[in-house]
C-alpha cells in the first residue's frame, strides 16, 4: 500500500477530462494535479520545447513526491514520453487519440480526428495512423485556437463554435460518423459539439481508459493506496490558482484547494 500522490499533468486545464475518471475510478488515491497554463497551449509550440518542458514538469512532480505521472496531454506523451520512461524511475502512463476503438466503432469507415497540430505532425501519431491506415480512412484536423479559448473558459461562445464548424464540416463531408476528440481539453468541447452535430459523429475520449490503465499500473507496481485512505488533492497551476479554482469548479464541481507554482524554463528556451 502506498499513499503518496499520483501525478497528474497537462499543457493547462486539459487534463482535468482525465482527472475526473481517474478521481471516479480510484476514490482512495490522493491526485497532484498540474497545470502548465502559464505556457499553453503546447500544440503550437516548437517540438523541442514540448519535451523539455514535459519533462521539467514531470521532474517537479516527482519532487513532490509522486509514486506514478499521469501524462494527461497527448501532444506531450506525443513529443516526451519516451525520453520521460527512460529518465524517471516511477510508472508512466501517457495518452494518444482514440483511433483504433473510433475504427472499431465506426459503421462508415470514414473517422475525424482533432487533435493539436503537434500531435497530428508527431512521428508517433504517423505510426498509430499508418497501423490502422486498413480499418478505416481517418480525416485530421489540427483544432488551431480551440486550447487557448478553453484556457480562458470559453467552452461555447461564438468563436468556439465557427472553429468547430470549420473543422467538422469536411469531417462530415467526407462521411465521418466518429470524432476523436484527441486533445484532452476537447472533452470539455462534448456538449457545444452535440449541439452542432446532434447525432452525426459519436465522440471518443479515452479519459475512462485511461484510468483503467492506471489502476492496472499501480496494482502491478504494488503502489495503491489503502482502501480505507482518505485522499488529499492538490491542484497547481503555473499561472494563476484561483483560474484553476475557477476553472476546477465549472468544469468538475469540485471546490479545489489550488496553489500557483513558479517552475521556469531553462534559459535555453
Ligand atoms: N491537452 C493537450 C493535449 O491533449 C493540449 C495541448 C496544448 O496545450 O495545445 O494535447
Amino acid at each position: 500500500m502506498n499513499p503518496a500522490s499520483i501525478g497528474v499533468f497537462d499543457s493547462g486545464l486539459g487534463g482535468l477530462s482525465v482527472l475526473r475518471e481517474i478521481r471516479a475510478l480510484l476514490p482512495h488515491e490522493s491526485l497532484l494535479y498540474l497545470a502548465d497554463s502559464k505556457y499553453a497551449p503546447y500544440g503550437e509550440k516548437p517540438e523541442t520545447f514540448v519535451e523539455a518542458r514535459t519533462l521539467q514538469a514531470c521532474e517537479w512532480l516527482l519532487g513532490q513526491g509522486c509514486k506514478a505521472l499521469v501524462i494527461a496531454c497527448n501532444t506531450a506523451t506525443m513529443h516526451a514520453v519516451q525520453t520521460l520512461r527512460e529518465r524517471l524511475p516511477v510508472p508512466i502512463i501517457g495518452v494518444e487519440p482514440g483511433l483504433k476503438p473510433a475504427a472499431a466503432a465506426s459503421r462508415s469507415k470514414v473517422v475525424g480526428v482533432l487533435a493539436t497540430a503537434n500531435t497530428l505532425k508527431s512521428a508517433k501519431f504517423g505510426r498509430l495512423l499508418s497501423s490502422l491506415a486498413g480499418e478505416s480512412r481517418f480525416i485530421c484536423e489540427a483544432g488551431l485556437g480551440l486550447v487557448s479559448l478553453i484556457e480562458q473558459g470559453d467552452l461555447d461562445g461564438p468563436a468556439v463554435r465557427e472553429r468547430l464548424d470549420a473543422y467538422l464540416t469536411p469531417m462530415l463531408e467526407a462521411g465521418a460518423d466518429t470524432l476523436v476528440l484527441g486533445c484532452t481539453h476537447y472533452p470539455f468541447l462534448s456538449g457545444t459539439i452535440r449541439e452542432m452535430v446532434g447525432d452525426q459523429l459519436a465522440l471518443v475520449d479515452t479519459g475512462s481508459a485511461i484510468a483503467r490503465q492506471l489502476a492496472r499500473k499501480l496494482a502491478e507496481h504494488g503502489l495503491c493506496a489503502d482502501a480505507g485512505a482518505l485522499p488529499r488533492d492538490r491542484f497547481v497551476s503555473t499561472k494563476d490558482a484561483a483560474h484553476l479554482h475557477a476553472m476546477a469548479a465549472a468544469l468538475l464541481r469540485v471546490d479545489a484547494d489550488a496553489e500557483t507554482a513558479v517552475i521556469e524554463p531553462a534559459p535555453a528556451f
